[in-house]
């Protein structure tokens, strides 16, 4: 029951009775919805729950304490002690306490019998005069005790400077100019771990947003947005010298109840559509060079590949992929329009089939739509199965097939889930997928963007979504360099890499990006007479990332792809 916050040195702790030495447990509350049952006691100085009864999700049965303040732009220390009579996750949270609930900060604690203290720091991006800390505790019956609790501001931790650990000399972000390598981020993450931002900054050239730009998140109540977590991910990038990937605008998944209850008919439905692709299209407007306008509308339905029922495909018809281009290019006519979608990589596979058919046609008849994301979830199973793993050659024929309608390609959400145990073969076959998605994207001339769907094993959303599965990054949970960073970097080595950014730039290939000088310059390069991207479809098929980015107005040219040609020649 140390009393670590009344240590001098430590700012005040906003915390009251976290020690529970009182042997009372007000102010803390308890909440379990039905069916969950808790009691919850205070045992030995330590805040204890029984539960009887679990709940459905973990959130249902919650430990909590209200009206804390918290400030914007103010990192706070959280610690605290925890066990369960077995081994147990539960989460931690600071946020919102009411509807919508808002995470500030959240995280897991894996617990065990032996109380165990948690420590970390985050940065704070809310201003809340009644913030929540809650324990969420229950999806089944145990027990669990916390203690030693607190919460208080503190100081900004430093940044470690960053070595890479390339074996070439070369970070992934070296090569922009050729390929631009990103990866996928979490606002709580990124803001409160120094070392995951200093690898972010250090080994990658865009970031994509993980969830901030998700309807539930930015659009919680109807005509209510919460630019907070977006705006900071997308100053973090601006300030880095960092492209910005938005996504996605029009999905299914981790939409708000509101818009999933209520029976809205079509012309609600698209007017709600249409609101929503305003409000983050024209907000970033000239900031953001690719929007996923559509995500995953493609499913399997009665053993054939045809559009996926949701609440946009039901309500508004299939003409709602139509519509939704449509308005994301009035929003920003600058911006390069992306399909978005799973299990479509390889020529051949039914899924794939049916969205380049879908995309095709979406080009014959002047859809503004310019690239596929090629999203590259692959795993390998628990024992060891790697049948789902990529043949490049499928893969390579499918990139090659958009190239020929006119359509870029980006591999957008890429990672290599692998089956508990983990072992040798699986981190080596893990590797190889790593290295030849790279390679098919480098030797794609319609594709130069390749993003990884989270940094490392330490901030995966794989365990939470596949519970047999982890070790899908390319950084393990300590932040340590795995074989498929190195196959990765190994494969970039025979490219021609950047010269070093011009000092102060900042950047990883040092251009404007706050001016958002992305014009989709594509159509020049490709040889496009009138430049139109709608119809010659081809506004991304050829330029170089750096090109893109550079936006000499529509003018890359014969040269800058003459010069994008010799660096990919550059490989030995
Ligand atoms: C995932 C996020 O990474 C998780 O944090 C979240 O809990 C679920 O969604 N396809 C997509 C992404 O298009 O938005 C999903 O991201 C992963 C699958």
């Amino acid at each position: 029951m140390l009393c670590l916050w009344a240590l001098p040195g430590h700012a005040q702790n906003l915390v009251t009775n976290g020690t529970f030495d009182s042997g009372t447990s007000s102010p803390w509350w308890d909440y379990a919805a039905e069916p969950a049952v808790q009691t919850v006691e205070v045992l030995d100085g330590r805040l204890c729950s029984t539960i009887t009864e679990g709940g459905e999700h973990t959130w249902d049965v919650i430990l909590g304490l209200s009206d804390l303040g918290v400030v914007a732009g103010q990192h706070y220390h959280i610690a605290f002690s925890a066990s369960a009579d077995a081994e147990r996750t539960i989460r931690f949270k600071v946020g919102l306490g009411d509807v919508p609930y808002t995470d500030y900060f959240i995280r897991n604690a894996d617990l065990t019998p032996t109380p165990q203290l948690f420590d970390v720091t985050y940065l704070n991006l809310r201003e809340d005069p009644a913030a929540h800390f809650q324990f969420h505790i229950g999806g089944s019956p145990g027990s669990v005790c916390v203690d030693d609790i607190v919460l208080e501001p503190v100081a900004a931790p430093a940044v470690p400077e960053y070595v890479s650990p390339s074996l070439t000399g070369h970070a992934l972000k070296d090569y922009a100019s050729t390929i631009m390598i990103g990866t996928a981020v979490d606002t709580p993450t990124f803001l409160s771990s120094p070392i995951h931002n200093s690898i972010l900054t250090g080994e990658f050239s865009s970031i994509t947003p993980a969830n901030a730009m998700k309807m539930n998140i930015i659009q919680p109540v109807q005509g209510v947005f919460d630019w907070v977590d977006a705006d900071a991910l997308l100053a973090f990038a601006e300030q880095n010298g960092m492209e910005f990937h938005g996504h996605p605008l029009i999905w299914h998944t981790q939409a708000p109840s509101w818009l999933e209850d209520e029976e809205f008919d079509r012309d609600t439905m698209i007017q709600i559509m249409y609101d929503h692709i305003d409000a983050l299209v024209g907000r970033y407007a000239g900031r953001i060079p690719f929007w996923d306008v559509v995500n995953e509308a493609i499913e399997q339905t009665d053993g054939v590949y045809d559009y996926r029922h949701t609440f946009w495909y039901d309500r508004i018809g299939p003409d709602f992929i139509d519509l939704a281009f449509q308005r994301a290019h009035e929003a920003d006519p600058n911006a390069q329009l992306v399909y978005n979608d799973y299990k479509i990589e390889l020529m051949g596979h039914p899924k794939a089939d049916r969205v380049f058919e879908l995309v095709s046609d979406m080009v014959s008849r002047g859809i503004p739509i310019h690239q596929v994301g090629l999203q590259n979830h692959w795993f390998i199973t628990p024992d060891g199965d790697t049948a789902d793993l990529p043949d490049p050659a499928m893969l390579r024929a499918n990139m090659a097939r958009y190239a020929e309608i006119g359509i870029g390609v980006q591999v957008t959400e890429f990672d290599v889930r692998i089956g508990r145990p983990l072992d040798d073969a699986k981190t080596q076959a893990q590797a190889w997928v790593f290295g030849e998605v790279l390679q098919a994207c480098i030797e794609a001339p319609n594709c130069n963007r390749l993003t990884v769907w989270g940094l490392s094993d330490f901030d995966s959303w794989v365990p939470g979504t596949f519970p047999e599965y982890d070790f899908a990054h390319i950084f393990d949970a300590n932040f340590v360099a795995k074989p498929a960073y190195h196959t990765m970097t190994q494969v970039l080595s025979a490219l021609q890499p950047d010269p070093p950014p011009i000092e102060g730039t900042g950047g990883a290939v040092g251009t404007d990006t706050a001016t958002g000088t992305d014009t989709g310059t594509g159509a020049a390069a490709a040889g496009s007479e009138d430049g139109d991207e709608s119809s010659s479809g081809c506004s991304a098929c050829s330029v170089g990332p750096a090109a893109v980015r550079g936006g000499a107005s529509g003018a890359f040219g014969l040269l800058g792809l003459l010069g994008l040609l010799l660096r990919r020649r550059g490989r030995s």
